[in-house]
């Protein structure tokens, strides 16, 4: 079977809307982010995507089956949660395209798909024509947490290797509830930056 990874729009964005909440649930669930997901408020995020045209949602697809994706929108779209650090550090929340997030099934890792998430993307906010930054943010866990798997690579090295670096204190926080949790906590959420060329 063939791999293609492209944006996908249309019907087969809104046929695709059950297996993207499916996947980012599955992906989500593992370490770092130890999400768990609900079935109704992903699918919700997601259509939210296909309605708006400054949106893009890039699929890797293993012949009709959807086993990546990556989303990225105006950074204006989550301007609740994220305005006030961008605005502490004097950028202009306009010109800065944000990407979601990046899920790809443990089996279909390692072969190039997450560079290709990023450049279908850049190559998307460049597109656009108004922004002068691509950004991203990553959870921060503790070295010592419980359910740190022993020998996890980190992104790190792939994400400067992108250009992207941490940019100091501009840091949001997102609350949600870790597996085998009972309460919400909050999550520093560290945002990588680049200048889009
Ligand atoms: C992020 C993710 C999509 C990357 O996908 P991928 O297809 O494995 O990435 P690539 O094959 O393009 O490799 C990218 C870089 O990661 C590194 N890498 C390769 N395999 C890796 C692995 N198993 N773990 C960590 N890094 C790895 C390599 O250094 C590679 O860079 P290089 O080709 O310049 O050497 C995937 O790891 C994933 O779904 N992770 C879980 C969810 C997540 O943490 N997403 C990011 C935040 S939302």
């Amino acid at each position: 079977l063939s791999l293609i990874v492209a944006p996908l729009t249309g019907a087969a964005f809104q046929r695709a809307i059950p297996d993207l909440a499916r996947l980012r649930i599955e992906v989500f669930r593992d370490w770092p982010y130890l999400y768990d997901g609900n079935y109704d408020y992903e699918r919700g995020y997601i259509a939210k995507f296909a309605a708006s045209p400054q949106s893009v949602i890039v699929a890797a697809m293993d012949g009709s089956r959807i086993v990546g994706a990556a989303t990225g929108s105006p950074l204006t779209d989550h301007a609740d949660a994220f305005a006030k650090p961008f605005m502490a550090k004097g950028y202009d929340l306009h010109k800065i395209f944000y990407f979601g997030e990046s899920v790809l099934l443990m089996g279909y890792r390692g072969r190039g798909i997450g560079h290709r998430f990023f450049d279908e993307r850049e190559a998307f906010a460049r597109k656009m024509g108004r922004y002068t930054h691509t950004a991203f943010c990553g959870v921060v866990r503790p070295d010592d947490h419980p359910l740190k798997p022993q020998n996890v690579r980190s992104l790190t090295p792939f994400w400067e290797g992108r250009g992207y670096k941490a940019v100091d204190g501009l840091v949001a926080h997102f609350d949600w509830k870790d597996l085998g949790q009972t309460e919400k906590t909050s999550k520093p959420m560290q945002f990588w930056m680049r200048a889009l060329s």
